[in-house]
């Protein structure tokens, strides 16, 4: 053995050549720790200290080889001085540095995921051999930074400029022939044959058959390209990297400024310029928001986990209700491997709901996504019916009938009727108290809800409801069934409008106040989509329904009636009683026609500004810092009571809901990161600015407690 630690071994395997192997101890996976990083120095300095040997191979383990960066060690990283960053990533790229310059040749046998300092691990050595299935690249711009381990230097020598802006700043997970193609890897080979395949390329360096000292040379050097092909690759990619990833994620176009500048530098001088460049984005709120987003994503998924173990098996499910939702859910059941049955009232019901399925399938078909016979099996795993025939093998139903709650209330008794008893009843409802739901049922403990968005197979979020008497099976076995079906299932307690609608109609409410005070609807939504949201307000909508809305609205006002109760008509209530339902009947704040290719494209409406005309009070042209206010305040505080109410159990559940849920823009973090990074003194000094507005804008007593003690929403 040449070196033994706990996150690496090297040990001689034939004929001269060393095996570095990583497999760190307690984990499933291998990752780029702080203890890695000092083990690999030493090991590399064990590695030195021998002095017969003629190659290395670097391997890994575990499944993956090494999937990146340990990112829990960031916050705390980050939080550091400019200068400390700086100083810790060149100390991390010493040992980099040290493996690539090993006075023999190195290969690594990439034999799964190798992401971000995973794969900076590999470009570190001469060579790199890849099984098919494993999967390379750089995706540190997720997190609003970008690599830091000279990623940005070996790549860009390694496969050109134009291919690592696209990898590095895309931060896109690479298959193996696509890596091949670029020459990030030189061959790949079945993961069993991949040590073998290393071995060889090192024996044919060491034979003069393969030549590992101008390969090392060439990733050491400059970027091969003449003034005017540098200034034609790094100038127009900055244009359009800059365009695509817009001015809210500044990390993309910093990469590529970073390779521009060190282009002409030699690795000692490139990687200084990385390390500063890294620096400089890892001090930025965005990278500590998608750091932090990150994490929550970590604890949601271990909270979901967790259920899991509890669950009982789905084998088969079935689904009240073949409309809009209905059709979406077996779709995504039996797309994710759970046959559905699809159960509705009327035959035309089941056409329209199967009709859905069979255009998204066609779709991912077309796309190349699936194939023709896999299509055919996903879409027999469907099975509509019009009666209860197969209920009694159903381990858990989705009802998505019409939200009336007289209606569900008989249906999920019938439904009970007919299942076993043990089988786990949800309901699909958006507005319909869950616990009001279950006071009819004979086994209200196995009832909860389980909120899907519109559109199912595109939304990611499902909310569980837990009623007062909902058991743990059930919110465990429907969580299970969620993640089953590719979504982030996050467990909230029952009350109006649940976690995702209840924050949403206050946002809305921001919005109806601005537009009567004489805001401009369509500025309103610019500033907002300029601020980070997928769409404005006014749009946003228009897409949900403006009968929906007001229905939802009526709902919130009745449970929220302190706040949310508003007895002057609002551009909302004037968009409806003109039958403007929005996107569904193609008027709303906006008219909708088909563009060239046939999408529906919204453009402005005149009428709508007349229409509006008898509810705008005021005259005022409002700035963008005053529209954000009035906006986010009323959705930031609705935010805070739904955790203090217990609604929800952890700031991390809340901040994913909105993301996942509402498109909240990610890089913000979540409505109470945004407390949080606003300050929560300064938060609340500006709520009351606004207290004028109506209780919408007022804070909650705790807030201000936290205020005056300097308490925060996360560490
Ligand atoms: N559309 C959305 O954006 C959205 C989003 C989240 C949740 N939801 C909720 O999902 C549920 C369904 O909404 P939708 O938009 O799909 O409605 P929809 O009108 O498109 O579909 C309802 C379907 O239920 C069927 N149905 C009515 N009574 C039935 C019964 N007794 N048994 C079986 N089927 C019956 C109808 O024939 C119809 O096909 C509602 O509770 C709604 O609030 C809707």
């Amino acid at each position: 053995m040449i070196y033994e630690g706990k996150a690496i071994t090297v040990k001689e395997i034939e004929g001269g050549i060393a095996q570095l192997n990583f497999d760190l101890q307690g984990e499933s996976v291998n990752k780029f720790n702080r203890l890695t990083i000092e083990e690999l120095g030493a090991a590399t300095d064990a590695i030195k200290a021998q002095n017969n040997l003629k190659g290395l191979v670097v391997t890994s383990s575990k499944d993956s080889f090494i999937v990146g960066a340990d990112i829990t060690e960031f916050t705390d990283l980050f939080a550091g001085p400019e200068e400390d960053l700086v100083a810790n990533n060149l100390k991390a790229n010493e040992v980099f540095n040290a493996v690539e310059d090993l006075p023999f040749p190195t290969v690594t046998a990439i034999n799964g995921i190798a992401l971000g300092g995973g794969f900076e691990m590999c470009l570190a050595t001469d060579y790199r051999v890849m099984a098919p299935k494993a999967k390379v690249g750089l995706p540190e711009v997720k997190l609003g930074i970008f690599p830091g381990f000279g990623g940005t230097v070996r790549l860009s020598r390694l496969v050109g400029v134009d291919n690592a802006v696209e990898w590095i700043c895309g931060g896109t997970e690479n298959r193996a022939d696509a890596a091949l193609k670029i020459g990030a890897v030189d061959a790949v080979v079945e993961a069993d044959k991949l040590v073998e395949a290393a071995v060889a390329i090192i024996d044919q360096c060491n034979e003069g058959k393969l030549d590992n000292q101008a390969r090392r040379e060439e990733k050491k050097g400059k970027i091969k390209l003449n003034a005017m092909e540098s200034m034609m690759a790094f100038e127009i990619s900055k244009a359009f990297v800059g365009g695509k990833a817009g001015k809210n994620y500044p990390a993309p176009v910093e990469a590529i400024k970073t390779m521009q500048k060190h282009a002409s530098m030699t690795r000692d001088k490139a990687i200084e310029v990385e390390a500063k460049g890294f620096a400089k984005m890892a001090k930025t709120n965005v990278a500590a928001c998608l750091v932090g987003l990150f994490l929550n994503d970590q604890a949601l998924k271990k909270k979901a986990s967790a259920w899991e173990k509890e669950a009982s098996d789905v084998k088969l499910a079935a689904v009240l209700g073949a409309g809009i939702m209905g059709g979406g859910v077996a779709y995504q059941s039996a797309l994710k491997g759970t046959p559905i049955l699809m159960k509705d009232i009327a035959q035309e019901g089941i056409d329209l709901g199967l009709k859905e399925a069979k255009g998204l399938l066609t779709k991912r078909v077309s796309k190349g996504k699936m194939k023709a016979d896999k299509m055919a099996d996903v879409l027999n795993s469907i099975t509509p019916t019009l009666n209860y025939g197969d209920f009694k093998n159903v381990d858990l139903v989705v009802e998505a009938v019409v939200e009336n709650p007289k209606v569900k209330d008989i249906v999920l008794r019938e439904t009970e009727d007919q299942v076993r008893e043990d089988a786990i009843l949800t309901s699909n409802t958006s507005t319909i108290s869950i616990n009001l739901l279950a006071k009819n049922l004979k086994r209200p403990e196995n009832f909860c809800g389980m909120h899907f968005f519109n559109p199912v197979h595109m939304m990611p979020l499902v909310e569980v409801i837990r009623g007062e008497k909902t058991s743990d099976r059930a919110i465990a076995t429907t969580v299970a069934y969620a993640k089953a079906m590719g979504k982030t299932p996050i467990v909230v307690n029952d009350c109006p409008g649940f976690l995702v609608n209840r924050v949403l109609f206050p946002y809305f409410g921001g919005f109806a106040g601005l537009v009567r005070d004489g805001a401009d609807f369509q500025k309103v939504d610019k500033v907002m989509e300029k601020f980070g949201w997928p769409m404005g307000p006014a749009y946003l909508l228009d897409v949900v329904g403006m009968d929906t809305a007001k229905h939802a609205n009526e709902v919130m006002a009745e449970g929220f009636p302190d706040r949310m109760k508003d007895e002057n008509k609002s551009s909302i209530d004037v968009m409806f009683e003109n039958n403007r339902y929005g996107q569904k009947n193609d008027f709303g704040f906006y008219k909708y026609e088909l563009d060239r290719k046939g999408k529906k494209k919204k453009v402005v409406d005149e009428e709508t500004y007349k229409l509006i005309e008898p509810v705008v009070q005021g005259q005022k042209d409002f700035d963008e810092e005053e529209i954000i206010a009035r906006m986010m305040i009323p959705l930031c505080l609705e935010t805070v009571r739904c955790l203090e109410d217990g609604i929800v159990e952890a700031p991390a559940d809340a901040d994913m809901g909105l993301i996942f849920g509402i498109g909240f823009p990610p890089f913000r973090g979540g409505a109470l990161r945004y407390i949080d990074d606003m300050g929560v003194d300064k938060f609340v000094e500006l709520a009351d600015k606004y207290a004028d507005l109506g209780p919408l804008y007022h804070p909650t007593e705790k807030l201000r407690e936290m205020a005056k003690t300097g308490k925060k929403f996360f560490g």
